[in-house]
């Protein structure tokens, strides 16, 4: 078995050179059956190949976040802004009404709460109740590298294999740990060994060095986490950046809910994703936006 990479080779991940993508326009995914390429059309827009993923399923470990503590009044309004929402059954029952329309990524993992150990979780959604729900992907993290690095991995194998029963694709989480560096040497591992047990989409962390290697070598669509909020001009730009570098969109929650004018950012975030607008322009776009409401 190999164990560290101690090649002396230099690594080659050919950036200026797109995977193909025969069959479907989303990488990695043109030999999926029906089903799973109906339900990541509805979450990626097929004219772009792009998502804006609105991430709203903090609670389940936070408890009222900043930003989320009444979903029913600040965060439905943006619901339909959004190509997709990432949130657990809990709230998706209870607060978001069933006309909307909008395809759901559901977080089906949980246990520890921000006081323990956050690598400690175990799934917890039954995939009968995620049909029941129609949703349109399964997710969970993964703890590379963490302390139960083992049991997260297996977690995501899991709602692969009973997602695959069904047509239903798994989106894996990249859960960078206290302990780890958030570098692209890291990130590339974490995001290739999430594809490699079966993953169909990604979603891990910007890095502002050789992040396109991390798209490069990971053979599925990549989507950006946005992590802790930024200013918003910087938010924009990371976003810009990692879209321009090869993501296939971003799933981004408290850089838009705790946004000063959270419609306005997930607006002008849209623009950056699906029309490459420049960070300034998109800016200035969310200023107009903020000061029109
Ligand atoms: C953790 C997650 C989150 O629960 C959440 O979606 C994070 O969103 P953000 O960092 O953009 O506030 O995916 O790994």
């Amino acid at each position: 078995m190999p164990g560290e990479d101690t090649s002396q080779k230099e690594k080659e991940f050919f950036v200026n050179i797109p995977q193909q993508t025969p069959g479907f326009f989303l990488k990695g995914a043109g030999h999926l059956e029906w089903g799973m390429k109906y339900r990541l059309a509805r979450i990626f827009n097929p004219k772009t190949g792009r998502t804006v993923m609105i991430a709203i399923d903090h609670g389940y470990v936070q408890g009222p976040t900043t930003g989320l503590e009444r979903i029913d009044l600040t965060i439905v309004p943006l619901m339909p802004f959004a190509d997709a929402l990432m949130l657990t059954r809990g709230i998706l029952r209870a607060v978001v009404p069933p006309t909307l329309g909008k395809p759901v990524v559901m977080r089906c993992s949980g246990g520890p709460s921000i006081l323990k150990e956050m690598s400690d979780e175990e799934i917890a959604v039954d995939i009968e109740d995620a049909i029941r729900m129609d949703v349109a992907a399964l997710t969970c993290q993964v703890f590379i590298g963490g302390i139960h690095e083992t049991r997260t991995v297996n977690n995501m194998a899991k709602l692969i294999n009973t997602g695959l029963r069904y047509g239903i694709p798994t989106l894996a989480v990249t859960a960078v740990g206290k302990e780890m560096v958030r570098d692209a040497k890291y990130l590339r591992l974490a995001c290739r060994i999430c594809a490699e047990l079966g993953a169909h989409f990604v979603k891990t962390y910007y890095v502002p060095e050789d992040f396109e290697t991390i798209v490069a070598s990971c053979p599925v669509p990549l989507i950006m986490a946005g992590g802790k909020k930024l200013p918003e001009l910087e938010a924009l730009t990371m976003a810009y950046r990692a879209i321009q570098e090869g993501a296939a969109g971003v799933d981004m929650g408290r850089n838009i809910f705790q946004s000063e004018s959270p419609q306005a950012m997930l607006q002008a975030i849209g623009k950056v994703v699906h029309e490459d607008m420049k960070p300034k322009d998109a800016f200035d776009y969310y200023q107009t936006l903020k000061n029109k409401s």
